[in-house]
């Protein structure tokens, strides 16, 4: 639901989160979700909300780890949940600092996987789910096989010293800046960025 207003397309979040509500009550939807929200963005919503959104799935990886957006999440019951968790490719490409990062390459040759490994093996261990997506067979497989092994648990803490370095996707860009209601990434992330 939007309401238009000084050209821009405005969401109303609490309408359209009472129109998911009833998907929920109806039975048509087994969760409801949220995309892109910024824990002020969700602070918001659950002032209005009946229902706690299941998940917020937003960019996460060990370039843009969001550690605010995480802890917020958890105090709430909320799963955050990686889209993108190698790394987006759009603007800058983070996708090259997060496989090319040394720290995280050190550490895929210590455990004996590639660095895409390292990567979604940390979002797990964070807490997160990641959605890799690949049109390659071989990396299909190499992205499935994060269950059986982890990174030991000393150098997790390490993965907080990496430079962060927020992208954001550019499906992101199109929908919210471009045509949206925020013109810019600091709008859009209420300055947590
Ligand atoms: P490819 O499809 O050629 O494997 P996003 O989730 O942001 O859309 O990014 C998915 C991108 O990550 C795709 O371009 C995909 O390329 C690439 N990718 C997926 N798995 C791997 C991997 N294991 N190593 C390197 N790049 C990967």
């Amino acid at each position: 639901m939007v309401v238009k207003g000084e050209n821009l397309t405005q969401p109303d979040i609490p309408a359209t989160w009472g129109a998911m509500e009833a998907l929920y009550d109806s039975g048509k939807a087994k969760a409801i979700g949220v995309s892109n929200f910024s824990a002020n963005k969700l602070r918001d919503l659950l002032e209005v909300a009946r229902i706690t959104p299941a998940v917020n799935q937003v960019e996460l990886h060990p370039v843009w780890q969001q550690p605010q957006l995480h802890e917020f999440c958890d105090s709430k019951g909320i799963h955050l949940s990686g889209y993108s968790p190698l790394g987006s490719q759009a603007g800058e490409n983070v996708r090259k600092k997060v496989l090319d990062n040394p720290f995280v390459k050190w550490v895929a040759q210590e455990v004996g996987k590639s660095a895409a490994q390292v990567a979604l093996r940390w979002g797990l261990q964070m807490g997160h789910s990641v959605l890799p997506k690949s049109i390659s067979e071989a990396r299909l497989k190499e992205n499935l096989d994060v269950i059986n092994w982890s990174i030991p648990q000393e150098l997790l803490p390490r993965f907080s010293l990496i430079e962060q370095a927020c992208s954001n996707s550019f499906i992101c860009f199109m929908l919210h800046i471009s045509y949206g209601a925020y013109r810019t990434m600091e709008e859009l992330w209420d300055g947590e960025i």
